[in-house]
């Protein structure tokens, strides 16, 4: 049965892992993947993770299975940081939120049970979005259309484009946006902008899909939860928002996600959950324990909520002075055409890079980015930042 099987292309970015692990040169970098690396490169793990950790180990609790939808302590406390505390559609029980298989794991039971719900909508993503919003939406059997997003002249948002795209979209067509820090091109959109797309969603009558991968990381968590906020006042009655806490707690292997959907009425939220749960219970029948008990730990402890917000604090500081960092090197070494980076937000720069000058920073320099030209920024460190400023002004002088 298995002779003959196609062999299909490695993930674009999660296969460049893969490459980077492989190359043996000891100056190589990985920018591809979306992970935030400290100052010495490596992966942190959170002070307020480690205590509650430490807590939790102390406790050695027995591991039963949790509820389809998951750990309802994180469930709520998600709920709460996503829509805000004082939210009135948290007050009229409208929201229902699942614990997730991370964010990848939110996009896909959400398709799956769009699917069910409006089987005859089309997706719409911006141009660019992140590599597997395609795959996921269509696994789920979508059909997948863009919408114009960015504007590689002004490494910014084409506005204008994206209000005429999306003017010209079917109702009851489901657009994914992002909430923040837009991967992968790290162009995101003004307060006032998101206003006049919230509008036009409710106008066209179309359905907002959230992914909120990356909130804390540009502004803070309020300021980068505006979208979600936005939406919901301007009284669009059905929703969902995917959200992670992968980058956020830096929790990547622990795969703490979660799906919130919003409906007109209480009643309503609850039909949509017992939908979300049957979905679930046929992909993995429940999430796992150890992420939601950390992250529902630290959320709901005032101590250690302060000491994350704290250190999310930093990681979004210190991604700052590394942009404004790249973007002096970048100069010094003869290639001052890249300030749009410091004009960028999150994790994410679209460097403007062609496949052909990203093929060169892997081969010649070992550095690896993702084929459209997206370098992660939050992989630099003092020790790496003028070898890939350099590299990067030899490539992009051609
Ligand atoms: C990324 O875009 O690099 C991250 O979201 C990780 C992933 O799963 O692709």
């Amino acid at each position: 049965f298995f002779a003959n099987v196609e062999l299909v292309p490695g993930d674009p970015i999660l296969g460049l892992t893969e490459a980077y692990n492989a190359d043996s040169r000891p100056t190589k970098v990985n920018l591809g993947v979306g992970i935030y690396y400290d100052e010495s490169g490596r992966i942190p793990l959170l002070r307020a993770v480690k205590q509650i950790e430490q807590q939790l180990a102390n406790e050695a609790k027995p591991r039963g299975y949790l509820p389809i939808d998951g750990l309802p302590a994180y469930t709520q406390a998600t709920r709460e940081l996503v829509f805000g505390k004082d939210s009135p559609l948290l007050a009229a029980g409208r929201v229902t939120t699942a614990q997730t298989v991370g964010g990848s794991g939110a996009l896909r039971v959400g398709a799956d049970v769009l699917k069910k719900l409006l089987p005859h909508a089309t997706v719409a993503l911006s141009n660019p979005s992140w590599e597997n919003h395609r795959a996921v939406f269509s696994a789920a059997g979508f059909e997948v259309v863009d919408y114009t997003y960015f504007d590689p002249t002004t490494h910014g948002v084409n506005f204008d484009g994206l209000l005429a795209d999306l003017g010209k979209l079917e109702a009851g067509t489901v657009v994914l946006l992002h909430a923040c820090c837009h991967n992968p091109t790290g162009a995101d959109l003004t307060v006032s902008q998101w206003k006049q797309v919230a509008q036009l969603l409710k106008d066209r009558q179309l359905f907002p899909f959230i992914d909120m991968a990356y909130q804390g990381f540009d502004k803070g968590i309020e300021q980068d939860g505006a979208a979600v906020r936005i939406i919901a006042e301007a009284g669009i009655d059905s929703f969902i928002v995917a959200n992670s806490y992968s980058k956020s707690f830096s929790l990547y292997g622990e795969r703490v996600g979660a799906l919130s959907m919003v409906a007109p009425t209480a009643a309503d939220a609850k039909a949509v959950q017992s939908q979300v749960k049957r979905v679930i219970r046929t992909i993995y029948s429940s999430p796992s324990t150890h992420g939601a008990a950390l992250v529902a730990g630290v959320l709901t402890n005032p101590e250690l909520r302060a000491m994350w917000e704290q250190e999310l604090t930093e990681m979004r500081e210190r991604i700052h002075a590394l942009r404004q960092g790249l973007v002096e090197k970048l100069a010094a070494a003869g290639a001052p055409q890249f300030g749009f980076i410091n004009e960028q937000a999150g994790m994410f720069s679209y460097s403007g890079l062609s496949r052909e000058q990203v093929e060169r920073l892997r081969d010649e320099f070992g550095i690896y980015a993702v084929g459209t030209g997206r370098i992660c920024v939050a992989a630099l460190n003092q020790n790496n930042l003028e070898y890939v400023a350099k590299a990067v002004a030899t490539v992009a002088k051609g």
